[in-house]
C-alpha cells in the first residue's frame, strides 16, 4: 500500500481511531467527540494573558505563540480537537492585502474592493507567505498527541463580504449589490478568493493537518437561489482542491437552515449546523448522508447547570439520528463564557452513550 505523501515524509500521524476523525467518516466511536468553534480566545485567562500587548495577526504569524495559544484548550477542557489558532483575514493579510483585526470590531480593509480594476490588482498567496502557519503546525504537531488538528480557511463568499464592505456589515448590501449589478467583477473577485483559500488550506494540509473547516459565516444571508448562482460554484471548487488530500473537510455557515441542500453539494464530508434546526432535520435536509457537526447555542451556556445539560441530552439525541455526530456548539463561543462551564459541558458529552 502506498501511504499518502504527508505519511510518507512523516508529517501526518496515523489518527484514524481518532473519535472526530471516525465521526467525521460516518463512524460512531466510544463517545461522540466534541470540539468548539472559537474555542481558543477570549474565553481563556490565559489566552488574554499570553495576547497582551501582541496584536490577533501578528499572533497568528508568531509559530510558538500560535502554537501555544492553539493548545491551551486542549489541556484545560479535554476537547477531542485541536483547531489552529488563526484567522479567515490571515491569508489575505499573508498575500499582502491592507486588512487588519480591529479589537471589538473584527476585520477591517484598507482598500474596499468594488471594481474591475480593484479585482485585477489583488495579489495571489505565494505558499511561502504562510510559512509560519506552517510551522506552527510543525511544532502542534509534536504536543498534541493522538489529539487531531482542525485547519481551516474562510469560503469565498464570507472574505468577499469582509473585501466588499470593507468590514463587518450587517445587510451585506455593498456585496450583494455587486453580484447583481456587475456579475463579472463579483466571479471575477470570486475566482481569486478560491485561489487563495484553496492555497491556504493546501498549505495546512502539507503541513500535517488531520481536518479542515470551511468557513462560510456569513452564507446564510443569502437566498438558496442567490447562493446556487453566485457562491456554491466556487466554494465547490475550494473544497474540490483538497477532495483527494485525504482529511476530512467540514463547512460550515451560520443561519444556513435552508441552505443546507446547496452547501452539501459543494462537496464537504461533514455538515456544520447552527442552533437554529435540529441536528436530524439539518442531516435531512443536507441529503441524508453526511455526517453534521453542531450544534449547541452558545448563549446557553450562560443558563443553569441543568439547563445546559437538558439541551446536551437533546442534541446527543438528535444527533443518533444522522449519519454521524460530531459536537460543537453552533457557532464560536462567546468571549464572556465561563471556561469552568466549557470544561463540564465536554465532560457531560463524553459520559453519554454514543
Ligand atoms: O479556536 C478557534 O476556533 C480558532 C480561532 C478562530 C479565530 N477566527 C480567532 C479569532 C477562527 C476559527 C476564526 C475564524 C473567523 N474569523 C471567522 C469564521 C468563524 C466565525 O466565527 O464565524 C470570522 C467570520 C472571522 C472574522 C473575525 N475575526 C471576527 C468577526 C473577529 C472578532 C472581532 C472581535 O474582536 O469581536 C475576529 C477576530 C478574532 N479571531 C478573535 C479571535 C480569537 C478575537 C481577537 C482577540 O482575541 O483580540
Amino acid at each position: 500500500m502506498v501511504p499518502p505523501a504527508a505519511v510518507a515524509s512523516g508529517r501526518r500521524r496515523d489518527l484514524r481511531s481518532a473519535p472526530l476523525l471516525v465521526a467525521a467518516r460516518g463512524g460512531r466511536p466510544a463517545h461522540v467527540p466534541v470540539w468548539f468553534m472559537r474555542q481558543a480566545g477570549r474565553s481563556l485567562p490565559e489566552y488574554r494573558a499570553l495576547r497582551s500587548g501582541t496584536g490577533m495577526l501578528a499572533a497568528c504569524l508568531t509559530p510558538d505563540l500560535t502554537s501555544e495559544i492553539t493548545m491551551q484548550p486542549v489541556r484545560r477542557h479535554g476537547v477531542d480537537a485541536a483547531i489552529l489558532f488563526s484567522d479567515i483575514v490571515v491569508p489575505l493579510y499573508a498575500a499582502g492585502i491592507g486588512v487588519d483585526i480591529v479589537p471589538g470590531t473584527g476585520p477591517v480593509i484598507d482598500h474596499p474592493i468594488r471594481t474591475a480594476a480593484d479585482v485585477a490588482a489583488l495579489p495571489s498567496l505565494e505558499p511561502g507567505r504562510v510559512a509560519p502557519v506552517a510551522d506552527a503546525i510543525g511544532l502542534l504537531l509534536r504536543e498534541l498527541g493522538d489529539v487531531p488538528l482542525i485547519g481551516f480557511a474562510g469560503a469565498p463568499f464570507t472574505l468577499a463580504s469582509y473585501m466588499v464592505e470593507g468590514g463587518p456589515s450587517r445587510n451585506h448590501e455593498r456585496t450583494k449589490a455587486l453580484m447583481r449589478s456587475a456579475p463579472e467583477v463579483w466571479h471575477a473577485l470570486m475566482d481569486r478568493l478560491v485561489g487563495i483559500t484553496s492555497t491556504f488550506l493546501h498549505v495546512q494540509i502539507d503541513a500535517g493537518v488531520d481536518a479542515v473547516q470551511l468557513f462560510d459565516s456569513w452564507a446564510g444571508a443569502l437566498s438558496e437561489r442567490d447562493y446556487r448562482e453566485y457562491v456554491l460554484p466556487h466554494s465547490t471548487r475550494v473544497l474540490g482542491s483538497v477532495a483527494d488530500a485525504g482529511v476530512p473537510r467540514v463547512h460550515f455557515g451560520v443561519g444556513t437552515g435552508e441552505l443546507l441542500g446547496a452547501m452539501a453539494e459543494a462537496g464537504a464530508d461533514v455538515v456544520g449546523v447552527d442552533w437554529r434546526i435540529p441536528l436530524d432535520e439539518a442531516a435531512r435536509r443536507a441529503g441524508g448522508t453526511h455526517p453534521v457537526q453542531g450544534n449547541l447555542d452558545p448563549a446557553v451556556l450562560f443558563a443553569d447547570a441543568g439547563s445546559i445539560e437538558a439541551e446536551v441530552r437533546r442534541i446527543l439525541d438528535e444527533g443518533r439520528r444522522t449519519p454521524g455526530h460530531v459536537f460543537n456548539l453552533g457557532h464560536g463561543v462567546l468571549p464572556d463564557t465561563d471556561p469552568d462551564v466549557l470544561t463540564r459541558l465536554v465532560e457531560l458529552v463524553h459520559e453519554q452513550a454514543p
